[in-house]
């Protein structure tokens, strides 16, 4: 098989022609076994992504250890309700802090010789580093020696992370999406929105590439062929393409006919500021480079991929309704039958991921083609992707994995 190493620089440039000259990603960044370490370098490192959720450690002392694309982190709630996300390694022999979610009391206490680090990643305690009950040593400095903390942000529950330090602010990163949704929650944003308990979250495991994810999200093409319940109150035809405004940030659709309330009878609270005009209006976008974000006036969702190899990704789904009153057990039913909708549509889409990765296998496909009417979202997401895999001096050499 090619390796990663070999993806020539000519099948990256075909990536970014027009639309209907175009090729699709060469079939080793989603088979090749380096493909999810030359995602990570390339990508995932380099910008804000996805790491877990904020209401996975809702109480102070509440942490969780994350394996992301095969580095350990650690996500923990601090006693003012912060989250913080740090490197999941002991500064002193290296063993991996925490192995299991957990709820701690003062400290990530390291179970190997006890090291001992506050939720902000501050080495406290070094238990005998100076011999037999004298806890300092001469010429150790603590301050130097705590975790080595991850930039991390919260919005709409998601926590991100960017672990290279140097993505710029996640203001920045967020704002296009802001500006999107500005027609829909206004000046006020997200704010209302309230992440759901137990009942609002689901898990599938896909044997795919994580980017497949992303690009079957991106498109409305395939709703009539794989959704047809979806497609029953919300047909291809009322659907229309998203974009973002800088080419950085995001790709994917929206649909003027959304209504589930109606459909299924899931009569929620819904965001202040939607405009009468727009009720069923929805949108879809694929916020590179790992998260799948739905908006409907009565509910957010998110679909943050997780991936586990070149060919396995695990996919969080979690929604968030309108304000406290929509957690309500008056309305548990309203909320199951929105997730159930959701979870039908994604359940759907699995098979169209899988059987891409599969045929990603093929010595005959070198990528495919774009609808120019249909494939745009998909492309543009290509075109971000091919752009990181350009080697850094702009040469036409081969890529360096
Ligand atoms: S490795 Fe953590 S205290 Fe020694
Ligand atoms: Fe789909």
């Amino acid at each position: 098989m090619t390796t990663t190493q070999s993806v020539a620089s000519d099948s990256i440039f075909a990536v970014l022609q027009e639309t209907v000259a175009a090729r699709g990603l060469p079939n080793q960044l989603y088979v090749d076994r380096s493909a999810l370490a030359v995602d990570r370098d390339r990508i995932f490192a380099k910008t804000w992504s996805g790491l877990g959720f904020a209401s996975d450690i809702p109480e102070p002392g509440d942490a969780k250890p994350i394996d992301w694309l095969g580095v350990p982190l650690l996500m923990v709630r601090d006693r003012d309700g912060q989250v913080h996300v740090h490197h999941n390694v002991c500064s002193h022999r290296g063993r991996q802090l925490l192995d299991a979610p957990c709820r701690l009391k003062a400290s990530i206490r390291c179970p190997y010789h006890s090291w001992n680090y506050g939720f902000d990643g501050e080495l406290l305690g070094t238990p005998h580093i100076g011999g037999v009950n004298i806890h300092q040593s001469e010429g150790f400095d603590r301050r130097a020696n705590g975790l080595h903390s991850v930039p991390s942000a919260v919005w709409c529950d998601i926590v991100f992370v960017n672990l290279s330090g140097d993505a710029g602010p996640f203001a920045d990163f967020i704002a296009p999406v802001l500006k999107r949704w500005q027609k829909y929650w206004g000046d006020t944003g997200p704010e209302e929105l309230v992440a759901g308990g137990a009942d609002s979250r689901a898990t599938l495991d896909v044997e795919s590439n994580w980017k497949l994810a992303i690009e079957n999200y991106c498109e409305s093409y395939h709703l009539p062929f794989v959704h047809p319940d979806l497609n029953s109150f919300s047909r291809l035809e009322d659907h229309y393409e998203v974009f973002d405004e800088d080419g950085e940030s995001f790709s994917g659709q929206g649909t003027r006919v959304y209504n589930l309330a109606e459909v299924a009878g899931t009569h929620l609270p819904r965001l202040q500021h939607w405009p009468q005009s727009l009720q069923r209006e929805a949108e879809y976008l694929s916020l590179y480079p790992n998260l799948m974000i739905g908006l409907q006036a009565d509910h957010f969702f998110a679909v943050l991929l997780e991936p586990l190899s070149e060919a396995r990704t695990r996919e969080h789904v979690r929604l968030l309704f309108v304000g406290e009153a929509a957690q309500d057990s008056a309305f548990a039913k309203a909320r199951e039958k929105t997730l159930a909708s959701w979870e039908n549509v994604f359940a759907e889409d699995v098979s169209m991921v899988e059987g891409m990765q599969r045929g990603r296998h093929s010595p005959a496909y070198g990528g495919g083609v774009f609808s120019p009417a249909m494939d745009g979202p998909t492309h543009h997401f290509h075109r971000w992707v091919a752009r990181r895999m350009l080697p850094a001096d702009g040469s036409t050499e081969a890529l360096a994995g």
